[in-house]
This record gives C-alpha cells, structure tokens and sequence, in this order.
C-alpha cells in the first residue's frame, strides 16, 4: 500500500523563482531567506519520495474566468511549465503518476468531493517554485509530481474546513493504492501578502506565526477560520493559505514530528513561511 510519510509547506513567490534561475541566492538580498531552505535541501535528499501530491493554486495560467475549477488534479503523464509573461522557467518538466492520481479521483469523488479531472495542464510558479526551492536547479525533478490546483484566485473560494476534510479523503484515497510508494503532500501559498489595491504591501507577522502554530498542533481549530478572517487580517493573498490545510489533513491524527519551521520577510512582496512535518 502506498503511505504518505510526510507533508511539506512553502510559500511560491516568483521571484524566489526568478532569484534561482538568474544566480541570485547568494546576493544580500536573498541570501537570508535561502539559508532557511538549506536544511530543506539536504532533507528531501535523505527523504525522497517516490511521489508529491502537490496542492498549490494557478494564477490565472492554465484556469481563466472562462473555466474555474475549485478542485482539479492532474491525471496526465507530464506538464509543461508555464509561460507566464517572461518565457518559461528553465526548469525540468514535471512528470506525473497517471495510475495514482486516476486512483486519487476515482476515490476522492466515491467521497463526496468533486474534483476537476485535468489530462492537459502547463503548471505555473505555484507548483514550480516549491520544487525549485526544495530540490534546486536539477536536470529532472527528483521524483514523480501530482499537481493538485485550487481556485483561491476567484470568489467564491473553498472554506479551510473542506480543505481539511479533502486532505482526509486523499489520505484514504493514497493508503487505499495498491503498491508500496513513499508520498509527500505538499501544501503551498501564502503567507501573508497583498498585491492589490490600498493595503498592496500588507504583511502580518503575529497572523502568520499563529497559523504556523496552530497548522502544527491544532489543524481541526485552524479549519473553522472562515475565508474572511484569511483575507482581513494576512491580505486578499494570504487566503491561498488554505491550502495548506488539505496538506496538513492527508497527515496521520497522531501530533507530526516537526522537522523544521522557518519564516522571513520579505520576499517581493510576501511573507515567507516554511514547514516540515513527518508522520509519526
Ligand atoms: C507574489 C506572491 C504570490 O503568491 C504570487 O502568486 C505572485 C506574486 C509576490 O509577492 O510578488
Ligand atoms: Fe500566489
């Protein structure tokens, strides 16, 4: 049977990207928030999965208005990444599982969850970023990734309650495959940010580390904040945060063993958050 071992959150600013691409991770400027990835680095070598599940959200790439999935997985063999205005990243295409993620949908929507099934999808700095700064600049990416897109672009977007409860039903849906992978699920997004309108620039630390806190020790309190508090009070952004609930919902209900937690500002415009959490 496959089982998930761990979860892993980060934030996806592009610019992080475009820092990686340009040789510029040691420049003063960035070199505070790459040190907070080192350990990252060494811990997906010693830990390398055979899969990531890898919940992030398209900024209006691959989904525009004219089609807004709220759930959708990609169920193809590859994707390509994605030209988002500069040409695309000069990073590896992602290749996927297509038996495993069929096996994700055929479960997850038996439980009562409606996913968007996806065979054709370019993945945008919401997917690429995270493996960028986990894994750094190989030829291929390590290991086999499932992009799991989720609308926190366009309202209405989905409460942290059913992020939660969606994490469930993939961990059933990943424990009831029937070959013995290791799979990582990632959550990603946030932290606080807002690039729009009067409050652009908005950052709020205490906000950030109470969810790091809590994301941690008490997910099931975290999934009742409603989408407004996200947006009040870590910015119209801040609210890809829920994201990172599915993540933390596919984990056992035993308390994780926190490998590592780290948190900068700034990045661009955003606040920086970063957590490592195995299965006990
Ligand atoms: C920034 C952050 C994001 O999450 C994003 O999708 C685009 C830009 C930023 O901080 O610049
Ligand atoms: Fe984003």
């Amino acid at each position: 049977m496959a089982k998930i071992s761990a979860s892993l959150y980060t934030s996806h600013v592009p610019a992080i990207g475009a820092a990686i691409d340009l040789g510029k991770t040691t420049e003063p400027y960035w070199q505070p928030l790459f040190k907070g990835y080192e350990y990252s680095k060494q811990w997906m070598q010693d830990n390398k999965p055979d899969v990531i599940l890898l919940v992030y959200n398209d900024h209006a790439t691959a989904f525009s208005l004219e089609m807004i999935p709220t759930f959708a997985i990609g169920c193809a063999a590859e994707f390509k990444p994605a030209d988002e205005g500069w040409g695309p990243r000069p990073v590896p295409m992602v290749k996927g599982h297509p038996a495993l993620a069929s096996h994700i949908a055929q479960s997850v929507i038996q439980q009562d969850f409606d996913l968007t099934i996806v065979n054709k999808m370019d993945v945008d700095h919401g997917l690429t970023v995270p493996l960028s700064l986990m894994c750094g600049q190989p030829q291929e990416w390590p290991c086999l990734v499932i992009p799991f897109a989720v609308n926190v672009v366009q309202y209405p977007v989905p409460s942290g309650r059913r992020c939660y409860n969606l994490g469930r039903a993939i961990r059933n849906a990943i424990e009831s495959f029937d070959e013995p992978l290791n799979v990582h699920i990632w959550g990603t997004g946030g932290m606080s940010h807002q690039l729009q309108g009067p409050r652009a620039g908005l950052i709020n630390r205490e906000f950030d580390n109470a969810f790091l806190d809590r994301i941690i020790a008490d997910p099931q309190g975290q999934a009742d904040v409603p989408h407004i508090d996200y947006v009040r009070e870590a910015g119209s952004e801040g609210i890809e945060l829920v994201m990172w609930l599915i993540a933390r919902g596919a984990m056992s209900d035993n308390a994780p063993n926190v490998k590592h937690r780290f948190y900068h500002v700034p990045a661009s415009n955003t606040a920086v958050g970063h957590l490592i959490l195995e299965n006990n």
